[in-house]
């Protein structure tokens, strides 16, 4: 039964279009005191524009194979193959992160709005950042339609 002791996150949870709005958040969420993981991180585009706002990242990535090439194109920036679903892994990084930045391919349509929250969720209990910036247009339609009653 819910009550007052109930933990409640604190985390804010930000939704974006497509990845061209994903990165236009870049100035506005991520700040140089910010410690940032970005997720699905491919060959690290995204991840070398929030290097240039934050005091640190980290690009994971579930394919080996996309964060070799991430390396080789940003050696300046630490890379990790890790799976998103393995939120203990993150955890195991040992590293405080402010914000989170997610870009998982297969996680962005409506059909996957459950495991996605469900997913950060997971991300906003265990590692307690101030932010989670995620692409899905889907999240984004579904928050706009949400209304918290003012009671
Ligand atoms: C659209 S790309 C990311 C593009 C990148 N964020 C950028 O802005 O350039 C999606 C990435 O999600 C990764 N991905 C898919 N499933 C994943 C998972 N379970 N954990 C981590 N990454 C995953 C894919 O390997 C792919 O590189």
């Amino acid at each position: 039964m819910a009550n007052d002791r109930q933990y409640r996150s604190n985390t804010r949870f930000v939704a974006t279009r497509g990845v061209k709005e994903y990165r236009a958040s870049i100035p506005e969420w991520v700040n140089e005191s910010d410690t940032v993981l970005e997720i699905g991180c491919e060959w690290g585009t995204t991840t070398r524009i929030i290097s240039d706002h934050a005091a640190s990242v980290i690009g994971t990535d579930v394919s080996p194979e996309v964060i070799e090439r991430a390396r080789e194109r940003h050696p300046h920036i630490r890379f990790e193959a890790l799976d998103a679903f393995d939120v203990r892994a993150a955890l195991e990084l040992n590293v405080d992160f402010t914000k989170i930045y997610i870009d998982m391919s297969g996680i962005s349509g409506y059909r996957s709005l459950l495991d996605l929250i469900a997913l950060l969720n997971s991300y906003a209990a265990v590692l307690r950042p101030e932010a989670i910036v995620v692409k899905s247009g889907a999240l984004k339609h579904f928050a706009s339609r949400c209304i918290p009653f003012k009671g």
